[in-house]
């Protein structure tokens, strides 16, 4: 067991993504703090947790909210005494208006997606100085990176300069990875973030369509989309101590789309 007896926390583990990200936590040992705005879906993974005979428990967060983020990081020290990781995977995608391009809606994309991840790092941070150690794992996307074919969303028709919202905030993800990094490393607090590809769950299924799934897999070097479960390893160990080395890093895990360095 890679995590035993860690505490972790994920953040929009109630489906998805998080949710593989909780599963396999707990199955290398880890008590799992399930924290998703949905309680309902929070409280099934954890009880799924339970079931298999893992550690976790359901917490209600807003991660856009500074409140919400203190309060959930309360909560696992109340229960646990501590807090050894934080996954910041919540974000708004299953619910993602793609075509919305309005201010407000630009600024709730990165009151999640971005900001988000920044409060609840900030909620942890006092515990994880205190212990001498954490890890916080950031979820970017390869969006972030996607430049050209977020170009697609402006047709020489619009009149309306798009505001790339998802892309942007993700960007936005990796910048805040570096400078966590650069920022608590004295500390001995690990940031690091994880890009993936284009990856099978509900709210990919909801907004790629089938017709592009072929393009999609032919950009890749090996050919193929991911499952949520291709993503957990890297997860894993950049939670571990095997990773203690390794900070400030925004790791591709898309069968071969981007190549850095
Ligand atoms: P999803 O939309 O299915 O799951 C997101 C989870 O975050 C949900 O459980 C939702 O309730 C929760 N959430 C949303 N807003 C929240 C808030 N304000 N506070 C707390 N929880 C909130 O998305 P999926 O596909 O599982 O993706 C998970 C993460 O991975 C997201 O950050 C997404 O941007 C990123 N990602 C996904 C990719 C994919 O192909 N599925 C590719 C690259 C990145």
């Amino acid at each position: 067991m890679r995590l035993y007896d860690k505490v972790a926390i994920i953040t929009g583990a109630g489906q998805g993504i998080g949710r593989a990200y909780a599963l396999r936590f707990a199955h290398e040992g880890a008590r799992i703090a399930v924290a998703d705005l949905n309680d309902a879906n929070a409280a099934t993974v954890a009880k799924e947790i339970q079931g298999a005979g893992g550690r976790a428990m359901a917490v209600h967060v807003d991660v856009a909210d500074e409140a919400s983020t203190q309060e959930m990081a309360k909560t696992v020290v109340q229960a646990w005494d501590r807090i050894d990781i934080l996954v910041n995977n919540a974000g708004i995608f299953f619910d993602l208006e793609q075509q919305n391009n309005t201010l407000g809606y630009l600024k709730k994309v990165l009151d999640v997606n971005m900001i988000g991840p920044w409060l609840c790092a900030r909620a942890v941070f006092p515990t994880m100085r205190a212990q001498g150690k954490g890890k916080i794992i950031n979820q970017s996307s390869g969006a972030a990176w996607m430049y050209a074919m977020a170009g697609y969303a402006m047709n020489k028709d619009s009149t309306e300069l798009p505001s790339y919202h998802y892309s942007l905030s993700k960007a936005g993800v990796n910048a805040y990875t570096h400078f966590m990094a650069a920022a608590l490393g004295q500390f001995g607090i690990n940031v690091n973030a994880i890009a993936p590809g284009v990856t099978m769950t509900d709210a990919t299924r909801k907004h790629v369509p089938d017709a592009m799934m072929g393009a999609i897999k032919m950009m890749s070097a090996l050919r193929r989309t991911l499952e949520p479960e291709d993503i957990t390893g890297t997860a894993v160990f950049l939670a571990s101590d095997d990773s203690d080395a390794v900070t400030g890093q925004v790791i591709p895990v898309d069968a071969g789309v981007a190549m850095l360095g």
